[in-house]
Order: C-alpha cells, then sequence, then structure tokens
C-alpha cells in the first residue's frame, strides 16, 4: 500500500532540500549548489552537495545520494512510507490514513500503547533518581564517574526499594494492568497485586535508532547477583535486532563502530567522544545485530572484554561479522578488564591510541593461538607454524597471501622461505579445514563495472541535459533511451526525455520513481557526473559532440555484442549506423 504519486510529489515539493538538509548538516552556497561535510561517511573536506536547482544531494566522496525523501530515509533510517510522513508533517500536508486489516491496525496500537508506558516509566526512573530516595543511585551512578550530562543524554534512571511504586504510578496514568506486565515492567502477584520487576536498581533505558524507550536494563549497586536484570523480549523489544547505544553511534559520522559487552561501556566511551559505540542486550551477538550495523558501515572494531570469555565472544563475534560481509578488527585494552576501565585507566587519548592500533582479526586469531604453544619448545614452534601456514593456505589471491605470509614470518621471526614453501605445499596437498576470520577489503582488488566507462559518458550527458536542457535539441535526433543499456539508466533517460519533450525539468521527481536505496543513489549519481569546466564555445560545442558519440558508439557496440539479437535490435543498430555517420560529419551548434 503507497500514497498516490501526486501526493508524494507534493509533499517532496513543499519540503525544499536545502532546507531540510540543512537543519541536520552545515552546508554554504559554492557556485550553484551548497556543500558540506557528509553525513553518510567521514570525512574532512566537504564533498557532499545539495542543488536547489535540482532538488537533490550527492556526495562524491561516498556516493550517498538521492532527492529529499531519500534524505530522510537515510539520515533518519526510516522506509520510504515513514519518510513521507515525516515530510507531510513538516509541510502540515495531511495524508490519508491507509487502511490496514482489522488485525494489523490492533497490533500497531498495542505497539504504540507499549511504547507509551515504557516512556512513562523512563521519565518515571528518571525523576526518582533525583528525589531523597534516590540519591544513593545518583551517588553510584557519579561514583562511576557519569556526569549529570552523560546520565541525561542516556536518560538513566533509579527504581525504588519499594516493590510496586511504579506500577501504581503507571495504572494513575491510565495505564492498564496487562499493558504493564506486557511491557516486562511488572509482574502479577495472587496476594500483593502487581509487583515491579526492577527495584532498588539503576535504570537504563534500552532506545531504537530512532530514540524510542523499548525495554530496560537494570543494575544493582551491589555485588549481588544477577548484577542486571532485563527486560523481557516484547513485540517492541526485539534484542537481536536492536543494539544499546545505536541511536546516536549511527550519527556519530565515524566510518566505523565499536562493539563492545556492556552498557556501561557504551555509556563510558560515549562520555569519553567514542559516540561510535554499541553494545548487544545482555545477549550474545546476533546476524540480526551485524546486518542492522551493515547498513551503516563495513568496518567493526571490537573491544570485548580482555578475559578468557571476553575473548572467545570476540572470536564468535568476527565470524558472524564476516558472514554479513563486514571487517573487524580488535582492540587490546590489556591491562584492563574492558573499556569503561580502561578510559577510567588511561583515558581516551591513549583509547583512540588503541583504536589505530587495532589488530586485524587474522592475526588476533594467529595470537590466541599462539597461547596454546610453548614457542621455546623446538616442537611446539614447529607445530605451532605448521598451522599458520595452514591458515594462510586459505587466502585465495595470491598477493594477500603473500602479504599476510610476509607479515606474519616478520612477527613471529620465521624464515619467510620456509613458511611460504610450507603454505606452498599445504596448498598442494589442497587440504584444509580453516577458514579465515576476515579478509581485509583493502587487500583485495575491487572488482570494476566493466561498463564503467560507458556509463560515465552517459551519466555526464545526462547531468547535462539537467543542467542546460536547451541542449536537448541538438541531440534528440541522435540518442534515445534505449541507448542507455542498464535498466535504472535507461528508466531515468526514459523519464527525463518524456519531461524535456513536454518543455519540463524535475530530476528529484525521478528520483521518487525508485524506491530501492541503492537505485536512488545510481540516480543521483546521474544527474551529477560533471565534465570539467569547459571555456569557450566552440570548446563547449566539440565536447558536446564527443560525448554524445562515445554514449551511441558505446550502445551501438552493446547492441553489436549481442548473441542473439531480435528483429528490432537489428533494425535498431542499423540506425545506430546511421546516425553515427551523420555524427561525423556535423557540429552541434549551442546558440
Ligand atoms: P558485564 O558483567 O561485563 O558488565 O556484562 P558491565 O557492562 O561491565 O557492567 P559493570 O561495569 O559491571 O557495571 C556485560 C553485559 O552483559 C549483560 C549486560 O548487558 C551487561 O552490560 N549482563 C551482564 C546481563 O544481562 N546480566 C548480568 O547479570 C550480567
Ligand atoms: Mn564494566
Amino acid at each position: 500500500m503507497r500514497y498516490p504519486e501526486e501526493l508524494i510529489e507534493e509533499v517532496r515539493m513543499k519540503n525544499d532540500i536545502v532546507d531540510v538538509v540543512g537543519s541536520y548538516v552545515k552546508i554554504q552556497k559554492k557556485g550553484s549548489s551548497y556543500f558540506g561535510l557528509c553525513p553518510f561517511h567521514s570525512e574532512k573536506s566537504p564533498s557532499f552537495s545539495v542543488s536547489g536547482s535540482k532538488q537533490i544531494y550527492y556526495c562524491f566522496g561516498c556516493g550517498a545520494g538521492g532527492n529529499v525523501i531519500s534524505f530522510i530515509m537515510n539520515y533518519e533510517n526510516y522506509n520510504f512510507q515513514e519518510a513521507v510522513k515525516f515530510l507531510a508533517d513538516r509541510a502540515g500536508i495531511k495524508l490519508p490514513e491507509i487502511e490496514y486489516s482489522q488485525e494489523a491496525q490492533k497490533k500497531a496500537q498495542r505497539k504504540t500503547r507499549l511504547l507509551e508506558v515504557n516512556l512513562e516509566a523512563a521519565k518515571y526512573y528518571f525523576y526518582q533518581l533525583r528525589q531523597p530516595n534516590g540519591k544513593i543511585g545518583h551517588d553510584y551512578l557519579t561514583g562511576r564517574e557519569l556526569t549529570e550530562d552523560t546520565i541525561k543524554n542516556f536518560g538513566l534512571g533509579f527504581a525504588n526499594i519499594t516493590s510496586n511504586d511504579l506500577s501504581l504510578y503507571l495504572k494513575s496514568k491510565g495505564f492498564e494492568d496487562d499493558l504493564i506486565i506486557e511491557a516486562g515492567l511488572a509482574t502479577f502477584d495472587e496476594k500483593r497485586g502487581l509487583q515491579d520487576k526492577f527495584w532498588n536498581r539503576v535504570m537504563f533505558p534500552i532506545q531504537d535508532i530512532n530514540h524510542r524507550v523499548i525495554g530496560f536494563g537494570g543494575r544493582v549497586m551491589s555485588d549481588a547477583k544477577p548484577k542486571y536484570l532485563n527486560s523481557p523480549e516484547t513485540p517492541i523489544f526485539d534484542k537481536s535486532r536492536n543494539l544499546f547505544g545505536l541511536n546516536f553511534a549511527r550519527t556519530s559520522r565515524k566510518n566505523h563502530f565499536i562493539l563492545c559487552e556492556g552498557y556501561m561501556d557504551v555509556i563510558a566511551m560515549h562520555q569519553a567522544g567514542f559516540t561510535e559505540a554499541v553494545a548487544s542486550l545482555g545477549t550474545a551477538f546476533t546476524s540480526g545485530q551485524a546486518s542492522l550495523l551493515h547498513r551503516y558501515t563495513d568496518n567493526v572494531y571490537l573491544a570485548y572484554d580482555s578475559d578468557g570469555a571476553g575473548t572467545s565472544a570476540a572470536l564468535r563475534a568476527i565470524g558472524i561479522l564476516r558472514d554479513v560481509g563486514m571487517t573487524g578488527k580488535v582492540i587490546n585494552l590489556k591491562p584492563y578488564k574492558d573499556p569503561d576501565e580502561f578510559i577510567k585507566g588511561l583515558g581516551a587519548e591513549e583509547f583512540q591510541k588503541r583504536i589505530d592500533e587495532a589488530e586485524n582479526s587474522f592475526f588476533f586469531e594467529i595470537r590466541i593461538l599462539e597461547g596454546n604453544f610453548n614457542l621455546k619448545d623446538p616442537d611446539d614452534r614447529t607445530k605451532f607454524i605448521r598451522e599458520i601456514a595452514a591458515k594462510l593456505c586459505t587466502f585465495e589471491d595470491e598477493i594477500e597471501r603473500d602479504n599476510y605470509t610476509a607479515a606474519i614470518a616478520a612477527k613471529y621471526t620465521i624464515s619467510q622461505d620456509s613458511l611460504k614453501k610450507q603454505v606452498a605445499i599445504n596448498a598442494a596437498k589442497g587440504t584444509t579445514d580453516y577458514k579465515p576470520l576476515d579478509r581485509p577489503k583493502s587487500l583485495i582488488n575491487p572488482k570494476k563495472d566493466p561498463d564503467e566507462n560507458g556509463k560515465k559518458v552517459q551519466r555526464i550527458l545526462l547531468t547535462w541535459l539537467s543542467e542546460e536542457p536547451r541542449i536537448y535539441k541538438q541531440i534528440k535526433e541522435f540518442i534515445s533511451p534505449d541507448d542507455f543499456v542498464d535498466d535504472v539508466y535507461k528508466e531515468v533517460a526514459t523519464k527525463l526525455f518524456k519531461d524535456l519533450d513536454e518543455g519540463k525539468l524535475n530530476p528529484a521527481a525521478i528520483v521518487s520513481c525508485f524506491e530501492d536505496e541503492e537505485q536512488q543513489r545510481t540516480v543521483a549519481a546521474i544527474f551529477n557526473t560533471k565534465l570539467e569546466d569547459i571555456d569557450g564555445l566552440k570548446e563547449k560545442e566539440k565536447a558536446l559532440h564527443d560525448i554524445v558519440l562515445a554514449v551511441k558508439k558505446s550502445a551501438n557496440e552493446a547492441l553489436n555484442a549481442k548473441p542473439d539479437p531480435t528483429v528490432e535490435e537489428i533494425m535498431k543498430a542499423l540506425e545506430d549506423k546511421k546516425a553515427l555517420q551523420k555524427l561525423s560529419s556535423i557540429t552541434f551548434h549551442l546558440e
């Protein structure tokens, strides 16, 4: 179910992209566009551009791009529907209620109520922390060196020692017993009625990426067990698909996350300026959480406890990250146990150094392996080297394997030649059960799109058309949407040509035709590919001619390369040939 196209267009037009983006990102006018630091990747000089005339944004650094709706989708992490709703509210446009089944409606209402009761509970705990009864909680948090700002920022609170005051409060606010129970805030007791789940604990509200409270963790203030109690899973609290701190970390503008084990670790790191820190929710790291992180970046630094349990958890997490295509690095916290203690002990600057020195996960694995051997013993040393060789074999790319072999040989003072030989022997045997934990991407040759050159001239032409529609007259005799082979390019060209035929121009509306984020980026790129500035009319005419020729040629080549052309395609190939001939003998006139 989606809103009618005209309505989406109205919402888009009433939200000027420069205004909207400008309320999130500092942008400055430069030439015909605005520029600023890209909110979607980390950079020091601005390559993020916003065009008021095209109503499109595009980052020349990371390729993020789209119209105002895509921007809100990406920035707020909303789906298309939610982004349209958000912008409609902003512009005061009333959207029709989308009709859901009764059952779906009931579910949605229940979720809303669960969020409401959680929010009210969070406010209550927050308030209690500042009451005389809550002083012990406040003292506990400040004793752990949290500042007032940090406590506020994370909405930390306190659950009183009495076992039903939250329930009484929530009931007085009109929340029903069964809702309070379903939210996991209380249980029902035959004799005593509702009993609060959390009491005499400092409270950590757990928020989803949109800052909505979906659950709680509560910590005792002593050594009593269990140390933490967590809300149970509810319709709004899926522990395997949320991460503590992600609501802040996703806009930290670093191009990595730091994954750690505990709530306190995340809070301590954010306080020290590492706002890219997140933690799983009292359960092991899951692939759902890895996918969630992967929406934002490829890189995760692990800051797991430095003890044995932390190390095995880190090894597992690295495997999970690798499976979703991410790269893991491991931060060494020694001599401290966890990031919280590290920062208390050595401070943020030292922690930053540890990030910079974080260990590639392959090296990490070898180092853990090393612990199983006594390298002074020749037998042990031999076994260790054999195991290393077996692991090195799993790198299929030869350059990559050689690089790792050289690095490992140097690190463990093994002769490079003999290690290489051993790797070759293992490789020849073809026997290995090992899988490398992850393969650092920088060492793998990126696969280039073979059409990239052809596509680039197509993009240049389409950008040019969107900026100087008058050239359309010149080129339309030679170029048709069918000259664009890629599906997205063809669709964009079709719509753009149709608009130009009707004397219109609306690149941002063309973006809206695509709901997929990747496609929206492509469309934004199509409208943001410029030739360098060309001086002089004659030069410009010549450049345009060259580009039209290149587009036509690559289209013709693609067609000729087809093994079984249809009749239409054969006809088009003939037409193309004529057009190419004509093109070779004319010049364009831009005035
Ligand atoms: P830790 O025991 O490492 O605690 O558990 P911590 O985060 O360092 O907390 P402090 O510094 O002792 O206060 C790591 C995480 O495991 C979950 C919590 O999410 C905690 O943050 N956990 C731990 C529980 O859910 N229950 C427990 O009883 C203990
Ligand atoms: Mn801790």
